[in-house]
């Protein structure tokens, strides 16, 4: 039996109200990786526990979605928009510019862990199409000029919270 944690009785709390079998275990995965951004060995041996499961069975399942990590996620997370109008709008050339800066495909982290390049869906917000989130703010009217250009700074490490454009940045303006 391992010891009692901190962590694990986090854990646990996590899990209030599911019940015993797999019907609710991806539930449990959700709630885990909502909160952690990730699912850890111990979580999913307290998944196994708590839903009575085999800690394969739960390893299994996580590892079936590519939407769940196994490890914790770099600090930078960048979400490529893979709907129908940011598609009209070569989304597919801004995925080719943001995979050869951060030298990953999409679904990958960079290899120097600063940044995770994932899929994301269509939010509604169309209008700013072509389009990715940086930690969830949505970056639109990209450009493949544009991608590169925020890719590289996030590479260097600047800081993502002063990236990005203002919405009604169309392409001029800049002034030189
Ligand atoms: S299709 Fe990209 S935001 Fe709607």
């Amino acid at each position: 039996m391992p010891l009692e944690t901190e962590a694990r009785a986090e854990l646990r709390a996590l899990l209030d109200g599911l019940r015993p079998d797999d019907g609710d275990l991806l539930e449990a995965l959700h709630r885990i990786h909502h909160r952690y951004g990730h699912i850890s060995r111990e979580a999913m041996e307290v998944v196994a526990e708590r839903l009575r499961l085999t800690p394969a069975h739960v390893y299994g399942a996580t590892t079936y979605y590519a939407d769940f990590r196994t490890t914790p996620p770099p600090p930078v997370t960048v979400a490529w928009c893979s709907g129908p109008a940011c598609r009209l709008r070569n989304a597919n050339g801004i995925r080719a510019a943001f995979e050869a800066v951060f030298d990953c495909a999409l679904g990958e982290d960079s290899p120097d862990g600063r940044v995770a390049f994932t899929l994301g869906q269509c939010n509604g917000t169309c209008e700013q199409a072509p389009q990715v989130w940086l930690q969830e703010r949505v970056v639109g009217k990209l450009t493949a000029a544009r991608a590169v250009e925020l890719a590289r700074a996030l590479r260097e490490g600047e800081d993502p919270e002063t990236l990005g454009w203002p919405d009604d940045a169309s392409g001029d303006g800049a002034g030189g």
